[in-house]
């Protein structure tokens, strides 16, 4: 049913109050660091406002899930991946004008570039989106910072690699090895040469688990910037880091939920990029016929984060929370309801990676009085399926 947000009489201007305490927070949370430079980022509010227009009340999100730049450089096969992936966005975002995109993991394969600097393909990554002139935010999956790993190719019939590394001690292994780019330093790069970049590094506190924050979506009619919906980004690991939304992470949603939306008025929904245990009770019940979907893919098992650290139980006991969204499985596409809420997966939107189903995008759109989340699925060739009403 629909039902408005129960908004405080006396309002004040939200976004206001988030940039004093954001000015705060830069003066008196960020400090130089030891091995990555932190000054304070241009001044972002944290909110996005509804286009208006004649697009009327509706603020559209696209979600690029599992891109995969960055992919075999050395042969052909590579470059013409992420040269098809550029356009699958392109189309993406010429035929449904989002206002805002979600770069929801896994946007390189760090694990097979034999570079220093990933942020050349995690740039290439976000061109289509800054080109147009539309705001983004991204979040780590597990395959963002993941060390090179050397393909069995490149060794000789010897076993030994073809290209040696000269010297064995740390200075030079450093250079042979490729690391891969941390957490931390892609999200700098990110950050500090995209103004139209609304991602967050996340509170100190819960480093190396970097992309946790929260936006806000304010409403185009009211004068003081009254929230529509929060989004809520977390980092689900991988790569250096365990696959889990740790028990850290959960905290901090709690107290961050508690301080933006108390009495829990407000729509949430969450976005991460490896599935939580509870998809896969939900794939469970969808094999034995005990609930009902809405998707157009059920190719594969759902792969799971290691363990469950309590952000479920956090996201069950919130009215507010209307669904979660996930990429990391790229033979699924669907949105399935759970508790009170939908899970759902976003669509596989690049040609690196593994899988040769269509790709496309999971489109959201968020109208205001009355309040709706609606989602859909673009493909590349310019159709449409799955079409859901998630809240309203
Ligand atoms: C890495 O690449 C990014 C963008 O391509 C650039 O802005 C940054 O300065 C580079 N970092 C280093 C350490 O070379
Ligand atoms: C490490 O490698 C450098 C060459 O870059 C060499 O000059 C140096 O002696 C090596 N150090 C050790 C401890 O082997
Ligand atoms: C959550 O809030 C409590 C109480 O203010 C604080 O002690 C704790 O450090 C916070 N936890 C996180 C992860 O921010
Ligand atoms: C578009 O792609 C989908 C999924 O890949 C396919 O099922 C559909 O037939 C295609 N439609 C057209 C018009 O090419």
């Amino acid at each position: 049913m629909a039902k408005l947000p129960n908004r405080s009489p006396a309002p004040t201007d939200w976004c206001t109050i988030t940039v004093i305490f954001l000015i705060w927070q830069n003066i008196v949370i960020v400090r130089p660091e030891d091995d990555v430079t932190l000054r304070p980022a241009p001044l972002r509010d944290g909110c996005l406002r509804f286009s208006g227009g004649s697009k009327g009340s509706s603020f559209k999100v696209a979600l690029f899930a599992d891109l995969h730049f960055g992919e075999n450089a050395w042969t052909d096969w590579g470059p013409q991946q992420d040269f098809n992936s550029v356009k699958v966005m392109s189309t993406v975002l010429d035929v449904e004008r989002p206002d805002f995109v979600v770069y929801l993991g896994d946007v390189i394969t760090a694990n097979n570039l034999p570079i220093h600097n990933a942020s050349l393909y995690w740039d290439q990554a976000i061109s289509p989106t800054r080109a147009r002139n539309i705001p983004w935010a991204s979040l780590f999956g597990n395959h963002d910072d993941a060390p090179f790993e050397w393909p069995v190719d490149w060794f000789s019939s010897s076993g030994i690699p073809q290209i040696l590394c000269p010297f064995a001690n740390a200075s030079e292994g450093d250079k042979c090895s490729f690391k891969g780019t941390t957490r931390l330093e892609l999200m700098k790069n990110e950050i500090r040469h995209n103004v139209l970049s609304y991602t967050g590094f996340g509170p100190r506190n819960l480093w190396p688990s970097v992309s946790n924050y929260v936006l806000t979506i304010v409403s185009p009619k009211s004068d003081h910037n009254l929230p529509v919906m929060f989004m809520y980004f977390l980092d689900s690991g991988g790569g250096s880091y365990p696959e889990v939304i740790s028990t850290i992470q959960s905290e901090w949603f709690r107290n961050k939920s508690q301080e933006v939306n108390p009495d829990s008025s407000i729509p949430e929904i969450v976005f991460w990029h490896i599935p939580s245990k509870a998809y896969k009770k939900v794939a469970k019940k969808v094999a034995a016929g005990r609930t009902k979907c809405v998707g157009s893919m059920f190719e594969e098992p759902v792969a799971t984060q290691e363990a469950e650290m309590g952000i479920m139980k956090l996201l069950k006991e919130r009215p507010s929370v209307k669904a979660i969204f996930v990429g990391h499985n790229h033979g699924l596409d669907w949105c399935c309801p759970y508790e009170k809420m939908w899970l759902c997966f976003a669509r596989h939107t690049g040609y690196g990676g593994y899988g040769t189903w269509g790709r496309g995008a999971r489109i959201l759109e968020i109208t205001d009085e009355p309040f709706s989340l609606k989602s859909w699925i673009r493909m590349e060739n310019g159709t449409l399926h799955s079409e859901v009403v998630l809240a309203t």
